[in-house]
């Protein structure tokens, strides 16, 4: 199997502060990796995923950009304890928000909104380092002070005079984002890179829309789980059908209930399973069906050699036949 499931210790180089809320922190990390990819951090036993902002074509350190979330437990603790030569447990790198092998005419437009900058800043500096392309990147901040990477995207732009068009919006000086400013970047036969607050990511998507840009252009970034919440007029009928759940060894049988992910059994079961996203995109969830089957609802992290071998992402996965079996792997 291709995935690397484990955890690794990586120690904490250097800490940067970018914003008065946000900061890199550079690891001591040696994997090879794609520009927009992200790793999972387990903190306290919890996980949580972090895009990379540095590049692999133009960045000698592994570094990620965490902004801290109000009451935010990961956040939060990395940004209140986490200082030069602690180490921290992560697995991946994973995720397919990356350059497209086949795209090196295109234009590039990003739509980058607060710490939705991180990836879109490590795709940037590859595609700039490593393509032709022309890149349009719109940057949008509350204001001034929170502008993550301001200054260094000034300095790209400057490097590639011509070839990176840069639209820093603040909301306190621009007011909030608008259809117009998102609709003024797109262009002819362009992929366009979407990562940011889920009401400027949904403005973005409608005005590509509207600009007949079709889906298979659009590749984005959540951050937030778009969990679907299933809301069912009293608790769910149990089917007369099971989900078996394995984890590291420990078997346990739960009654199927219709619309309910294998995620959503396995913790019924009374198990703590792995996640993190619960969108489809991290594949932290990654278990191997060995007996039924199951569909998926959103499939961003799985290969289709993966999904062959029988491995779905439970947080994604609705059993279609009666019993299933699922095996968490460590
Ligand atoms: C693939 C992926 C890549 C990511 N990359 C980055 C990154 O590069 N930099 C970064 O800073 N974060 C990134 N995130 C978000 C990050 O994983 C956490 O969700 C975020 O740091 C909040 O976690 P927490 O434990 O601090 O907050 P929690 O304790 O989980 O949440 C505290 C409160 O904040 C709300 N909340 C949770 N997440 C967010 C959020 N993202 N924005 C606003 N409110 C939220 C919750 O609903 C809750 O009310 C990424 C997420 C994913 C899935
Ligand atoms: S928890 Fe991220 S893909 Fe399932």
């Amino acid at each position: 199997m291709a995935r690397d499931h484990g955890f690794h210790p990586l120690r904490v180089t250097r800490v940067v502060d970018e914003t008065p809320d946000t900061r890199t922190f550079a690891l001591d990390a040696r994997f090879p990796y794609r520009a927009g990819q992200f790793l999972t951090f387990k903190v306290c036993g919890t996980l949580r995923s972090y895009s990379m902002s540095s590049s692999p074509d133009t960045d000698a350190e592994v570094c990620v950009t965490v902004k801290r979330v109000p009451d935010g437990l990961v956040s939060g603790w990395l940004h209140d304890w986490l200082k030069p030569g602690d180490v921290l447990e992560a697995s991946g790198p994973s995720g397919s928000f990356c350059l497209r092998e086949d795209a090196d005419k295109r234009p590039l437009v990003a739509y980058a909104g607060g710490s939705g900058i991180t990836p879109v800043f490590s795709v940037v500096k590859s595609a700039l380092a490593t393509t032709r392309r022309e890149v349009r990147l719109l940057s949008a901040h509350q204001n001034g002070g929170s502008a993550i990477f301001r200054g260094a995207l000034d300095a790209l732009a400057a490097r590639h005079p011509g070839r990176l068009s840069l639209c820093h919006h603040l909301d306190d000086r621009d007011g909030l984002v608008t259809a117009e400013e998102i609709g003024a970047l797109a262009t002819e036969r362009a992929d366009y890179y979407v990562c940011g607050p889920e009401p400027f990511m949904a403005l973005v998507e409608d005005t590509l829309a509207a600009h007949r840009v079709t889906p298979e252009r659009i590749l984005i970034e959540r951050f937030t789980p778009t969990a679907m919440v299933h809301e069912a007029a009293g608790p769910p009928e149990p089917l007369a059908a099971t989900v078996t759940v394995d984890l590291r060894g420990e078997r346990r049988t739960v009654p199927q209930r219709p619309g309910e992910t294998l995620l959503q059994s396995a913790r019924r079961a009374g198990f703590t399973p792995p996640f993190s996203c619960e969108s489809g995109d991290c594949a932290t969830c990654m278990a191997r069906l060995t007996d039924g089957e199951a569909k998926m609802r959103v499939n961003n992290a799985l290969d289709v050699d993966e999904v062959s071998e029988g491995y779905v992402l439970t947080c994604q996965a609705e059993p279609t036949t009666p019993d299933v079996t699922v095996v968490y792997e460590d």
